[in-house]
């Protein structure tokens, strides 16, 4: 079978594919979401082991990654920090010559973004970021498609993105937007504006797609003309020494009642990577209102609730595009061109 162009690459930013490709990713998942709600069958990855590194804990992307190759008709293994010698006895060249040599595909969860890129040069399997220091580019893929699924188009929309600026998910969004043509909108404290390098990368590819990239340390005046409102934790994984400091900043920039009531858009929506801090249910929530008396963080209870929001359909989304980019980069589709 010749040569395609999803086959054999790896996903470790989102720069990696081009706005043809992470447009046609986006369809595909689409469709590979359509054919699992209709229970069609679609084991492009029969007999393919999986291996998925976590260095952090997580939720969605494992979960999205099992049920995924489990769909596909593939075997995950989970390789927890606590399970395997990753860092700690082993580096990271020599797990990748290991596990590249046993297994089809390598998903990878860490603190570094350089070492999502050494399992890549060395593994000779393709490798898929799955959230580094960096970036989080599977996050990218269900993120737009809850977009595009929401407006029917994703070119001309205005995501926002209302939180701190150096942060691997805002890091990831700003480019994406940039690529696919959406205007973006960063607002956050001047302390925590974004690294100028991405702010570089990003407005290289507005110049040819036609997007705008602000950033701004108002947050009214960055929501007004937002179609999407998106917002994440205040304090990154590996970042809660920081909580206090975070707080203080942070504070004028929750997502709650009064900052959307000057969105124009009436059809706005809400997205969330996930996990949130909108109320003081969980081990974590309680012992941050005990110690700043903040029951509700980057976003309140009523928002996260409210008709507009959108991040259970963009959490059920990391499922059916992980599974479109595992089968575009490792299962024999002919994809010749996009
Ligand atoms: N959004 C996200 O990456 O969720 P998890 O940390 O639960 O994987």
């Amino acid at each position: 079978m010749p040569e395609t162009v999803f086959q054999g690459r790896s996903l470790l930013s989102m720069k990696d594919f081009s706005r043809a490709e992470i447009e046609w990713l986006i369809g595909f998942s689409r469709h590979l979401k359509d054919l699992k709600k209709r229970n069609v069958p679609h084991r492009y990855l029969e007999g393919k082991n999986i291996a998925l590194l976590f260095e952090k804990t997580s939720t969605r992307t494992r979960a999205a990654f099992t049920v995924a190759s489990i769909d596909l008709g593939a075997h995950p293994e989970f390789l927890g920090k606590q399970d395997i010698q990753l860092g700690n006895k082993e580096t990271v060249r020599d797990t990748a010559l290991v596990l590249g040599s046993m297994f089809d595909g390598i998903e990878f969860r860490g603190f570094k973004q350089e070492h999502v890129e050494q399992l890549a040069e060395h593994a000779g399997v393709p490798i898929w970021n799955g959230l580094t220091d960096r970036e989080h580019p599977t996050q990218m893929i269900a993120d737009f498609m809850t977009m595009q699924e929401e407006f029917g188009k994703l070119e001309g929309l205005t995501l926002c993105y209302c939180g701190q600026g150096r942060n691997n998910v805002q890091n990831s969004l700003m480019i994406t937007s940039a690529i696919l043509g959406v205007n973006y909108v960063n607002a956050t404290p001047k302390e925590l504006a974004p690294d100028p390098e991405v702010v570089a990368v990003a407005r290289k590819f507005a110049e040819e797609s036609g997007a705008t990239i602000t950033v701004t340390d108002d947050p009214v005046e960055a929501v007004k003309k937002a179609d999407v409102v998106y917002t994440n934790v205040w304090a990154a994984m590996g970042e809660e020494g920081q909580f206090a400091e975070r707080v203080r900043m942070m504070r004028p920039y929750q997502v709650n009642a009064e900052l959307v009531s000057h969105i124009e858009n009436p059809n706005y929506i809400v997205l969330h990577c996930l996990p949130a801090y909108h109320n003081a249910e969980t081990e974590y929530g309680k012992e941050i209102e005990e110690k700043y008396g903040l029951a509700e963080m980057e976003i309140t209870d009523d928002v996260f609730y409210s008709s507009h929001a959108r991040q259970f359909e963009e959490a059920e989304n990391r499922m059916h595009s992980i599974k479109a980019i595992m089968a575009a980069t490792l299962g024999d589709l002919y994809i010749p061109s996009v």
